[in-house]
């Protein structure tokens, strides 16, 4: 053993290795967290843009979607009161409102209400009192577009998507899920857009203002009175389907967006 080679030294070695390492690594993720979050923004808002019929895959590329996302109002909704709060009052809340998160909020006792067996009917657990709402205007301040974000269990985990509505409140302009655990090819279906395009101008709510808009186990009959109201199912994904139609039920239903809806139709 050279003169070099002693125990000490080679621990001394060791530790300068391990902290040169544990040094890039941690500037590397610090460097890289800035992108990280501007990505995941950029895709947050690309589903947005995509649910609501603005953003179209073979026309847009990434790059466009901060220009086009530059229509959007973004606002905060009172799930409780079925208003917008403003940015003074959700400071009140302790509420930032570029910053919210709604994920985090669903799970913080304090922004979200436990959910009863019989209330549940989406399989959320909790729902959170406020949710982020995007806005298309008009000059007149008239709401042509509205994307609300929507989520439910499926088969395999939950499933979170966005629903645009035309200005009436009532009409679907577009749906998608962009995250999910669902089976290729079965429940992941709801990804496709020969499916997601089946959504377009049905209507969610019937003349006594229930929510009305099913997803069936099967073909929808076009020939049915209903047909206005019915999506098919997607075939041999039951399971899905039925947490779909369930979502449908309780986010547009009076425990979630309905109340809001309500307002803004009037
Ligand atoms: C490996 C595997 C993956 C499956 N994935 C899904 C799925 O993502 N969504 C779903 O609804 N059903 C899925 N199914 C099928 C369901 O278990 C069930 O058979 C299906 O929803 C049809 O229900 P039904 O027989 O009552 O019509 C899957 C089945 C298998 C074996």
């Amino acid at each position: 053993m050279s003169k070099k080679e002693t125990v000490k030294h080679t621990l001394v070695v060791a530790l300068l290795v391990c902290i040169v390492c544990s040094v890039v690594v941690a500037s590397t993720s610090v460097a890289l967290k800035s992108s990280q979050q501007r990505n995941k923004v950029l895709d947050r808002n690309k589903n947005i843009l995509a649910a609501a019929g603005i953003f179209d895959e073979s026309k847009h590329s990434k790059a466009d979607v901060p220009a086009l996302f530059e229509q959007f109002t973004v606002k905060l909704a009172d799930l409780e009161t079925g208003r917008f709060i403003s940015e003074a009052e959700a400071a009140e809340q302790g509420i930032d409102l570029q910053l919210y998160d709604q994920r985090k909020a669903a799970k913080d006792p304090a922004l979200s209400v436990a959910l009863s067996k019989s209330e549940d009917i989406a399989g959320i657990g909790r729902r959170e009192r406020f949710a982020r709402v995007y806005l298309v205007t008009s000059n007149d301040e008239r709401i042509d577009r509205i994307v609300l974000p929507i989520r439910g269990y499926g088969l395999w985990g939950t499933l979170y998507g966005f629903l645009a509505l035309e200005g009436d409140m009532n009409t679907v302009a577009g749906i998608g899920f962009h995250e999910h655990k669902e089976t290729p090819g079965l429940g992941a279906e709801v990804d496709n857009p020969d499916w997601k395009a089946i959504w377009e101008g049905k209507e969610i709510y019937a003349a006594d203002g229930d929510v009305a808009l099913e997803v069936l186990k099967g073909a929808a009959n076009p020939n049915s009175a209903n047909a206005v109201h019915q999506i098919d199912g997607l075939s041999g994904a039951t399971l899905t389907t039925r947490g779909v139609d369930n979502l449908i039920q309780y986010w547009m239903g009076d425990a979630a967006f309905g109340p809001l809806l309500d307002k803004l139709r009037s």
